[in-house]
């Protein structure tokens, strides 16, 4: 079973945060697979990674990411419980943390959170920022909007892309139908036997704990998932199974 960072290492560390991606490449060493992380463009269309569409649950603002400039994002401050607070990363600063491991076999799974805004040019800008770090063949792209992995193939053929919905069934026959090259379904949403989707890398995601809450110390069966056909696992504790 590969193991991924979820949004970095993001239960005992704020999601998609410098820090959380830092913990996450202390695992490379220890065989992490690599890290699930999700953009959105602001409203003078930089790439910025964040989770939700509004920065009211991660910071101490409020309102739409879209609805921000770049510097106007960047004066908010990320609940991290300490004094010294975090601020929202930019795809590049990203870039600029992982890049050389990257190179060296580390993988990043870039989310386009773009299924409720559909951020046109979003596509452009991220697969023109990988070619100008050199990173294409370590980047697989994933989207619950299928037309936004159809731009990523038109725009670069062989980019690796998974499609993500919440079951594997639909995983499929969406994949199939746009070419994409993985499954990303939720990792309850196995509703075909393995032989259905053989081929396929399959990544599943989870609905973990998140920072600020407090780690559970439970621990998934991966075996289990394993004979169900998951191939890779976005874990928000990856460190307790490296
Ligand atoms: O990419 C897998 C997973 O991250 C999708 O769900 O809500 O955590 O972005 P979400
Ligand atoms: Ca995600």
């Amino acid at each position: 079973m590969k193991i991924w960072a979820h949004r970095g290492c993001s239960q005992r560390y704020p999601e998609n945060t410098i820090t959380s991606f830092s913990k996450a490449l202390e695992l490379f060493g220890r065989g992490l697979t690599g890290i699930e992380l999700d953009i959105q463009l602001t409203k003078d269309k930089e790439l910025v990674v964040i989770h939700d569409e509004k920065i009211d649950r991660t910071t101490d603002g409020y309102g739409f990411v879209r609805d921000y400039t770049l510097e106007e994002l960047k004066s908010f401050h990320i609940h991290t419980g300490k004094r010294e607070a975090e601020r929202i990363p930019t795809m590049k600063e990203v870039l600029d943390l992982l890049a050389d491991a990257m190179k060296k076999g580390f993988l990043l799974n870039i989310e386009l959170k773009n299924s409720i805004f559909p951020y046109p040019g979003m596509e452009e800008k991220i697969v023109k920022l990988i070619s100008e770090y050199g990173l294409e063949k370590s980047v697989v792209y994933s989207s619950f909007y299928a037309a936004s992995i159809v731009r990523i193939k038109e725009l670069v053929p062989d980019a690796g892309t998974g499609m993500l919905d919440k079951k594997v069934s639909d995983c499929l026959y969406k994949a199939k139908s746009i070419g994409a090259d993985a499954l990303h379904p939720f990792w309850q949403g196995m509703d075909f036997e393995p032989d259905k989707f053989k081929g396929y890398p399959v990544r599943a995601w989870l609905t973990g704990h998140l920072y600020p809450e407090k780690p559970t110390g439970g621990k998934l069966d991966l075996a289990a998932l394993e004979e169900k056909g998951i191939t890779d696992v976005f874990l928000n504790e990856p460190e307790m199974y490296l």
